[in-house]
């Protein structure tokens, strides 16, 4: 694809003399204008020209040129057909080539993107939308390495606030009634629900919860740290499982506790910077100047307490300091967008240069048909349950489509996890989603098992050729003339990680999939691969190696496995 964009981008320049990055080659939405085109409006105005006379004279004038491709004028556009087999041959050679790594590039290098992803908060089941964070954070991490950008992903661990003196005081009380080693999460829960029903009943409660926050915001190391610490490892290794489950790493695992000592020095910072004020005895930045009526950033409340945003803000500093950041990418939930733009209009106070590289990549709710979680009333969904059933759903259709399979659990977790993952990926991130089992398992509709069944499918024929001996003799690249649709999908896989990569825009790399199988599935119901003329099934087979190979790329990119067999 790539050199087709070339060829004809050198052509063009050569002919108008023109430099070749000036000019434009478009892949027309219709497939049936031809495969490619170049809009003459600018060129034909740079030269004093009426812009479809300009791209008659252009097509002729290439004529000689192109030899591999067809040239047609349709008004101001030009428009391109690549002979068949030319286009067979050079796509899938240029994958096959490349294998796994086809589409990857170095153009990151030296370049690092830091990713705030996950970010749950201790003491509480990890969220819907932790999980949603954990899944888009960890695909965006992935589309940037593979287009050789340095990642550096954080956990930026919720495990700081009035909530744990509350946490620490329910601990102390009743404690020994709920099984904190072997259940922590059940357990913690418990404790919060507890806590918040008798609340009401004894304010006693409520002073000795304040007096614990208190202690810890100390900083005195003592029976309540030593409490607070232990919810916290208990915690991460509850979350722990389900990042195993997803394939998910952390560069860096940080709670915002961290950030305690940094505080006074990221207040002073801002203070110094003449961008303070006292309002009502709490201080703030003022943030009208950056957009009217944005409310100001609370620094430190009147209690001398200080905030998620000033830990943000020591944050975002540090991240700056140890990683002159291409971008600092925040995947947390929309509900949050005023805090990353009051966050972004303090760094425009400060005249930072850095600002606009830190971006908030928000992304929709995802409803489980559950309902909506309630901590304080215990009324929660794990998600754990939520992976165990999909696996489970997942291992029953396998049962019934292909009761022999080895390896049954290893591929039920493959393709159930999956599941779950390529649904919270499927729509533009913005969107929100609803989780409808039997559309999220299904191995029919857009979903990550019908993605994952049809690498399956090309795997399996090309096991059977491997068994037959077919493939083996110099393809007939003209036998694949008819997948035009699908080479030229293939063809633009590169753009698309690219693409997706810049917007931070997942479902880039799942529409992408789903348009190639149903482009290949509507392929193969009209084609036979095996055991026609030798040098047609072998063009076919490679037709066939090539689009197993993109396929089980951008699942890779997307964190679902492309199992052989399911
Ligand atoms: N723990 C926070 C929450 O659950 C999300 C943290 C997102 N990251 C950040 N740097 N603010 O709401």
């Amino acid at each position: 694809m790539q050199y087709f964009l070339d060829r004809i981008r050198i052509a063009v320049a050569e002919a108008t003399r023109t430099p070749p990055d000036q000019i434009r080659v478009e892949q027309p939405r219709d497939a049936s204008k031809g495969d490619f085109a170049v809009p003459c409006f600018v060129l034909a105005k740079a030269a004093n020209a009426n812009p479809a006379q300009f791209a008659a004279e252009l097509a002729t004038k290439l004529a000689g040129d192109l030899i591999e491709m067809e040239v047609a004028v349709a008004g101001p556009f030009l428009n391109f057909r690549v002979e068949r087999g030319e286009l067979a041959k050079r796509t899938i050679e240029s994958i096959l080539d490349a294998g796994l790594s086809f589409g990857s590039s170095e153009e990151g290098r030296t370049k690092r993107i830091v990713i705030d992803m996950s970010s749950p908060n201790i003491a509480k089941p990890m969220s819907v939308g932790h999980l949603r964070s954990t899944v888009i954070g960890a695909a965006v991490k992935r589309l940037h390495k593979f287009l050789g950008f340095e990642t550096f992903g954080i956990n930026h661990i919720g495990d700081w606030g009035s909530q744990f003196g509350k946490l620490v005081a329910a601990v102390r009380r009743w404690g020994g009634g709920v099984d904190l080693e072997n259940d922590p999460i059940k357990a913690l829960l418990d404790l919060y629900v507890r806590y918040h029903e008798e609340e009401g009943k004894d304010p006693s409660l409520d002073e000795e919860a304040r007096a614990a926050f208190r202690e810890l915001e100390s900083g005195v190391d003592g029976e309540v740290r030593a409490i607070w610490r232990r919810l916290t490892e208990l915690s991460l290794a509850e979350f722990e499982k389900i990042y195993a489950r997803l394939g998910v790493e952390f560069d860096l695992v940080r709670g915002e506790a961290y950030y305690e000592t940094h505080l006074d020095a990221t207040v002073q910072r801002i203070v110094d910077a003449g961008i303070t004020e006292e309002s009502q005895g709490a201080l703030i930045v003022d943030l009208e100047s950056i957009k009217k009526g944005m409310p100001p950033c609370l620094l430190r409340k009147t209690d001398g307490t200080t905030l998620y945003a000033t830990r943000d803000l020591a944050a975002v500093f540090e991240r700056w300091e140890l990683h002159h950041f291409e971008r600092c990418l925040y995947v947390v939930g929309m509900d949050q967008r005023l805090h990353f733009q009051q966050l972004k209009a303090v760094l425009k106070r400060l005249e930072l240069f850095w600002e606009p590289r830190v971006v908030h990549v928000d992304f929709g709710m995802l409803r489980l048909p559950e309902g909506k979680m309630s901590t304080r009333k215990g009324r929660v969904v794990f998600l754990d349950d939520v992976l165990d059933r999909a696996v489970q759903e997942a291992r029953r259709i396998i049962v019934e489509k292909n009761p022999g399979l080895a390896d049954l659990d290893r591929v039920a977790e493959q393709v159930g996890v999956g599941a779950v993952v390529f649904n919270d990926l499927k729509r533009e991130r913005v969107k929100d989603i609803e989780f409808v089992w039997e559309e999220v398992l299904s191995f029919e509709g857009e979903t990550g098992p019908y993605v994952q069944y049809t690498h399956a499918r090309l795997s399996s024929i090309l096991r059977k050729a491997k068994e037959s001996g077919e493939g083996a003799v110099p393809p007939d690249w003209g036998a694949v003339g008819d997948a035009a649709s699908v080479l030229l999908s293939l063809g633009r896989f590169p753009q698309v990680v690219r693409s997706a990569a810049e917007h931070a825009e997942p479902s880039e790399v799942t529409q992408y999939l789903l348009g190639l199988c149903r482009e290949t599935n509507s392929w193969y119901a009209s084609t036979r691969v095996l055991g026609e003329a030798p040098p047609a099934t072998a063009a076919r087979l490679a037709l066939v190696a090539a689009i197993q190979t993109v396929l089980a790329t951008g699942l890779g990119l997307l964190g679902l496995a492309a199992p052989a067999e399911m």
